[in-house]
């Protein structure tokens, strides 16, 4: 309704200012992700909503599941699509399975209207930890996939490029200017390069200070942060007073060993978590700090000593994620600027005035009934052994990552926790009669458990569809997981 609150606004002045929200425009290089790694995904209609709502004009996908990118038809919204690294090997064996997946994936959506810009071929797929899976299908993927788009008439539109973990660059002293590619991908690394310059497509970068601070044992904390109040690192001439800017730079550097000094880049994930931290960083008040600065840096288009003016750079992410896999820690499950259903969890201004407000939530969202499953209250009963042993089986199969130490449900004591495993597990099965009995001990209730910071959430209601549901089994594993779902299929049909 803009007319009316314009009206409202020119009448009665500014305190109705708040109540009007008219798709106030984000920061134009700002870009958000999101995953799909969710129990309960959120619907894409409300999604959508959501970024208009925060003036958001970018966003990330991980796959090109045609349900999501579809419902982007004709809102202008720019959209990166993936491929996943599972599909690689594939796509860069045989061309005609690039050409399908364009003809599927691309051309009939831009047919539909959806403003696809960039397509992802694979994610982090050098990674160190994936041993080299992907390292010798990556460039060869590309390279199908640019001449199917080529063959489809739509190079000019679409640009291929690969989100690189910023672990594909190293530096021997640290200083950006020592910046290097890593040698076991140095290779493929400069045949992708020089593939992105000949097509015009930027190097898409993943750059995390969190892990930084995370992984580096006493890594200084402001120079995680965009404040400056760290103390600056000078690198020849040049001062750094923040990692990403240093980090950034290295890539730089990087590039130029390369020949390719200005190649474009955009970053494809930037963020901070808010759980799921031993050390104590990934907390609601450090990601504010986080988002503040770079919402302020992104807003002046300084862009870093070495490459001046503005950064595309895509936040990651929007929801939290709770089949994530937490293979590089908890945190993983806590990336979100919202929490699973779409609320936000701290102030941040999309806009890049520095104004200390909260962003729009996702608007009729569908909760499931407002009940809870707990351990029964005759306390002194339980066995120590047995609590342990119940707490283990619930937290394999639902997401307990809030429990650990320095978490947001750290507090509680054990059967405070058995009780918060319950409804996870409760919850992640919609609810099921039968995922709340735990040989006896627990019990459905009607009052909410949550306790100071420790959430016992509600899930959301999600349109069951066989794809979505076939990834949760893959990714909670286990045979009794799979054998509830069927039971929960077999009941239902
Ligand atoms: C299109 O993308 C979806 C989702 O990522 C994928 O499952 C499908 O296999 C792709 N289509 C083709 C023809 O490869
Ligand atoms: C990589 O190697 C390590 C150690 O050999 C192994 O534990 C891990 O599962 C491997 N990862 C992949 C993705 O193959
Ligand atoms: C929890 O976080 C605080 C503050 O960051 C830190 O001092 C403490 O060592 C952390 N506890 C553990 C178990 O790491
Ligand atoms: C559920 O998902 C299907 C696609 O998987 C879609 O066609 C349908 O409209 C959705 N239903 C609701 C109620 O959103």
């Amino acid at each position: 309704m803009p007319s009316l609150c314009y009206f409202l606004l020119t009448i009665v002045g500014m305190i109705l200012g708040n109540y009007c929200q008219y798709g106030e425009s984000a920061i134009s290089s700002l870009g958000v992700n999101w995953g799909s790694l969710a129990s309960h995904p959120m619907e894409p209609e409300i999604v959508i909503q959501m970024l208009k709502d925060n003036g958001i004009n970018k966003v990330k996908l991980f796959d090109a599941d045609s349900w999501t990118v579809d419902a982007f038809a004709g809102t202008g919204i720019e959209v990166i699509v993936g491929i996943p690294n599972d599909q690689l090997d594939k796509i860069a064996h045989k061309s005609i399975y690039a050409e399908h997946w364009v003809k599927e994936n691309i051309t009939q959506h831009l047919q539909d209207n959806v403003n696809i810009k960039y397509i992802a071929v694979g994610n982090e797929a050098f990674l160190t930890s994936y041993n080299g899976s992907f390292t010798q299908v990556t460039y060869p993927a590309m390279v199908n996939i640019q001449k199917a788009l080529e063959k489809a008439g739509h190079a000019d539109k679409v640009k291929v490029t690969t989100p690189m973990n910023a672990d594909v660059y190293e530096s021997s002293s640290n200083k950006p200017s020592d910046g290097k590619f890593r040698d076991d991908i140095f290779d493929e690394v400069k045949n992708i390069v020089s593939f992105l310059n000949d097509n015009n497509s930027p190097f898409m970068v993943n750059i995390y200070p969190f892990l930084s601070l995370y992984q580096v044992a006493g890594f200084p904390q402001n120079f995680a942060y965009f404040d400056d109040n760290a103390q600056p690192i000078s690198d020849k001439n040049v001062q750094y007073s923040n990692v990403f800017d240093a980090n950034f730079d290295t890539l730089i550097h990087a590039l130029k060993k390369l020949g390719f000094p200005d190649l474009g880049i955009l970053v494809g994930e930037v963020g901070w978590p808010t759980d799921g931290d031993e050390t104590g960083n990934a907390i609601p008040s450090n990601a504010q700090r986080f988002y503040k600065g770079l919402m302020k840096k992104m807003a002046n288009k300084k862009g870093t000593p070495l490459r001046n003016g503005p950064i595309d750079m895509y936040l990651f992410s929007l929801f939290d994620e709770d089949i994530k896999s937490i293979a590089p820690g908890n945190f993983e499950r806590h990336w979100g600027i919202f929490q699973y259903d779409g609320r936000p969890k701290f102030q941040v201004d999309f806009s890049g005035e520095g104004k200390d407000k909260w962003p729009v939530g996702a608007k009729g969202v569908k909760y499931q009934d407002r009940q809870w499953c707990v351990l029964k209250s005759s306390s002194e009963e339980w066995d120590e052994i047995d609590l342990k042993d119940i707490l283990g089986y619930a937290c394999k199969n639902a997401d307990c990552t809030s429990l650990g130490a320095n978490c947001s449900c750290m507090n509680l004591d054990l059967q405070g926790r058995v009780s918060y495993a319950f409804n996870q597990y409760f919850q992640t099965r919609d609810q099921e009669d039968e995922a709340c009995d735990f040989k006896g001990m627990a019990t459905i209730v009607k009052q909410d458990p949550s306790k100071g910071t420790c959430m016992f959430p509600i899930e959301i209601v999600w349109n069951i569809s066989d794809g979505v549901k076939l990834k949760a089994v893959n990714y909670l594993g286990g045979l009794i997981v799979s054998f509830l779902f069927m039971f929960i299929t077999l009941a239902r049909s």
